[in-house]
């Protein structure tokens, strides 16, 4: 039984709240849609949560974290449909793939379940009949583009076409990717269904709105994001600001009648007294957090209503992207408040991550699942500690240096934290049969100065834990990390094991080495969970919490020590992404309107046989496009200009603006025909010709050699 002595320490309180009774706390991530893999974006979220959480917990707090997968609409109708099987089968499959992911992340829902629940139609039905009973649903016929091949009203992101501003082909509906522009989809040129590839036409049918327009709603809205309503402020200063932009001002409201209502087929909710008419996904989306809490309280015996309903003490918050802040601090809370529940506490918005500064990419390989990370890396609770060293509670979007998190890893956890325990445990187990000194053996006042230090670090810990400027908390960690260190190579017991008569100094050195170990143990325990029940064993301890902080072991015995944690391995790194390139070749097959468009169109024929001798005619060449620029008065060229090795670069007009941004393409690798006798055009001479792929349906490509080659090399 573990000997302890408790070291009254005052410590500070972290908040207020914490004098008094635990708080009661309910905790939402987002829902990820049922439809694709979690990856490490997602992951940015599900972890700072979790770290949240557990803090929560350990601090004594009654605390429910819950979510589930998001898996209506149309993209999972047809994700299902193209694999042959039911939407329903479909999202069976991936809530088991999204539920494993999560676990070996170590993110610990108390309950994770699906807005394809009995609960979350019940609360669906229940707040669109009370939004009906306050007048505050509408009915309207509105004109929509309808796919006639495949019978179905097609939302915005299936249909596609040529973008109006800068004519770039196969376009998104409402916004292009060569030039960023946004628009609407009837300003889309000759549109296509990205489903069945058919011209779609305008087709009106009844849809049902919730009308946010409404006095009563612009005027809760109006004061709930300025905190009026509340006791602190529901959102981030920069969300709220952003708000008072959407919801414009009095007099000039901003906010319309938000459709709620989508057409058969639709794979969702049908709504009550509406055959034939479903819920929009994000209508069900947020109430999926309800119904997935009611789950828990069903099996867990809690009472729903000290949560949700009006007035309710209990807190809370929505963890969530910057992106979904529209439907979250507008859209949900007007429906809560005006269907008789209560509305968030506060809602904490991160923002995106990049990786290596850049956008995920799947040709570079950063789009990175999380099951590949596993695959490769193993360990998850490194990318916890690194995410959890770069985040700090506001909206910045966060980098994922794949160098830094190696050597941060390495260097913080291994040679700082694990670094004390390594170099001091095995002297108690080898000279002093496991046993730690006991209190009056501390004789320095130096050691005894550290420990008090240590113990009353848990208060600024805490209060940065609650902030969730969990980097914050991380360097101060690291700050007593390095004291600790200090003391361990100050007191250098592998040589007081050499010395005569030194048995004591060598114990109490290790003992306080240990002592200081605890505690940073206990600092990491929201980030490294399993890392720190790890070390509880070691230790022989019972589960760390922050309320038992100041409870020193003296005169007690621990376990033998056995390697806690490895290095990072720069290899796996590499190993991780070249697979997440490899998978890219998975990903690149047939969307399904690039099926369907396969389907319809036969290849052009295969033309004339010619020999080996013609073909070796044609010098084609790798080059590197040093600079793209537009042509003025040119409606499809742009102006390339090629290095392939030569003294001077060539110069050759490409009738590819209609594909390619010009920025994009600078740096870029392709390939042209060398020997093609020049060409005077009107805007100058073009001394070559690149090499581009097109069909018969819409779009241009231009070749890429594979990594590695260099400008100047010959094709053949
Ligand atoms: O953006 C998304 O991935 C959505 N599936 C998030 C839904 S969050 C909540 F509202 F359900
Ligand atoms: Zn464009």
């Amino acid at each position: 039984m573990a000997n302890l002595i408790k070291t009254m320490i005052q410590t500070r309180h972290v908040t207020r709240r914490m004098t008094t009774a635990p708080r009661k706390i309910l905790v939402t991530s987002a829902l990820p849609y049922a439809n694709g893999s979690i990856h490490l974006g997602h992951l940015v979220e599900y972890i700072q949560t979790d770290i949240w959480v557990r803090f929560q917990k350990m601090q004594g707090n009654s605390c429910h974290y819950v979510c589930a997968d998001d898996t209506h609409g149309t993209p999972i109708m047809l994700r299902a449909e193209k694999e042959g099987i039911t939407p329903e089968q479909l999202i069976a499959r991936v809530w088991q793939e999204h539920y494993d992911d999560f676990k070996a992340f170590h993110v610990n829902f108390d309950h994770y379940g699906s807005t394809n629940s009995a609960e979350t139609r019940e609360f669906a039905n229940t707040i669109y009949n009370r939004l009906k009973a306050g007048d505050l649903i509408a009915k309207r016929s509105i004109e929509q583009y309808y796919d006639p091949v495949k019978e179905m009203f097609l939302p915005d992101r299936f249909i596609k076409g040529e973008c109006p501003k800068c004519h770039a082909k196969d376009q998104y509906g409402d916004n292009c990717e060569v030039c960023g522009a946004a628009y609407t989809t009837s300003e889309v040129i000759n549109p296509y269904s990205a489903v069945s590839g058919a011209k779609p036409v305008m087709k009106a049918s009844d849809h049902y709105f919730f009308k946010l327009s409404a006095p009563s709603c612009q005027k809760f809205l109006q004061e709930w994001t300025t905190g009026q309503l509340t006791k602190e402020p529901p959102l981030q200063s920069e969300a709220a600001n952003k708000m008072q932009e959407w919801l414009g001002t009095e007099g000039d409201n901003k906010l319309t009648d938000w459709d709620i209502s989508r057409d058969a087929p639709y794979f969702g909710f049908e709504i009550p007294d509406a055959p034939g008419k479903y819920f929009y996904v994000w209508l069900d989306a947020p109430v999926g957090y309800m119904g997935s809490f009611k789950k828990l309280c069903n099996e867990k015996g809690i009472n729903f209503d000290d949560y949700w309903k009006q007035g309710s003490d209990a807190e809370l918050y929505h963890f969530i992207g910057k992106d979904i802040l529209y439907f979250h601090a507008l859209f949900w809370p007007a429906m809560l408040q005006h269907a008789g529940f209560r509305t968030p506490t506060k809602l904490f918005a991160h923002g995106f991550l990049t990786v290596n500064g850049e956008k995920m990419s799947k040709s570079r390989g950063t789009f990175i699942t999380a099951s590949s990370y596993v695959e490769h890396i193993k360990n998850t609770e490194y990318l916890r500690y690194y995410y959890a060293a770069k985040l700090n509670g506001t909206m910045e979007d966060l980098d994922l240096s794949l160098d830094d998190f190696v050597a941060k890893v390495n260097s913080d956890l291994i040679g700082k934290y694990i670094n004390i325990a390594s170099r001091t445990a095995g002297f108690i187990s080898k000279k002093f049969d496991g046993r730690l000194a006991a209190k009056e053996g501390i004789t320095d006042a130096r050691a005894s100065e550290l420990m008090a230090s240590f113990v009353n670090a848990s208060s600024l810990i805490a209060q940065c834990y609650e902030d969730r400027d969990f980097g914050k908390a991380i360097r101060e960690i690291m700050r007593l990390a390095d004291l600790a260190n200090e003391y361990v190579n100050d007191k250098a017991p592998w040589v007081l094991t050499k010395q005569e008569g030194q048995e004591a100094a060598l114990q109490e050195a290790c003992t306080v080495s240990l002592n200081l170990f605890r505690l940073l143990t206990l600092y990491l325990k929201p980030i490294l969970p399993v890392l720190a029940k790890e070390v509880e064993h070691f230790l022989n301890i019972d589960a760390l919490t922050w309320t038992k902080a100041g409870e020193l072991l003296f005169k007690h015995r621990i376990n033998e020590y056995k390697h806690l944690m490895t290095r990072i391995d720069p290899k796996s790194i590499t190993a991780l992404i070249e697979s997440n390139q490899e998978s890219l070749q998975a990903a690149a097959e047939p969307s399904p309107a690039r099926h369907a468009e396969a389907q319809q169109h036969a290849i052009a024929p295969i033309a004339e046989t010619i020999s080996i001798d013609d073909f070796s005619k044609i010098d084609l060449r790798v080059a590197r496009i040093v600079n793209a620029e537009h042509v003025e008065g040119a409606e499809k060229l742009l102006k390339l200009t090629l290095d392939i090795g030569e003294e001077k670069p060539r110069t050759v007009f490409a009738g590819i603006k209609s594909a390619y941004d010009p920025e994009k393409l600078k740096g870029r690798m392709t390939v042209m025909v060398a020997n093609l006798a020049p060409r005077k055009m009107k805007f100058g001479m073009s001394e070559g010709m690149v090499l581009a792929a097109s069909g018969e349906t819409p779009g241009l490509f231009i070749l890429s050699p594979d990594e590695g080659a260099q400008p100047g090399m010959r094709i053949k």
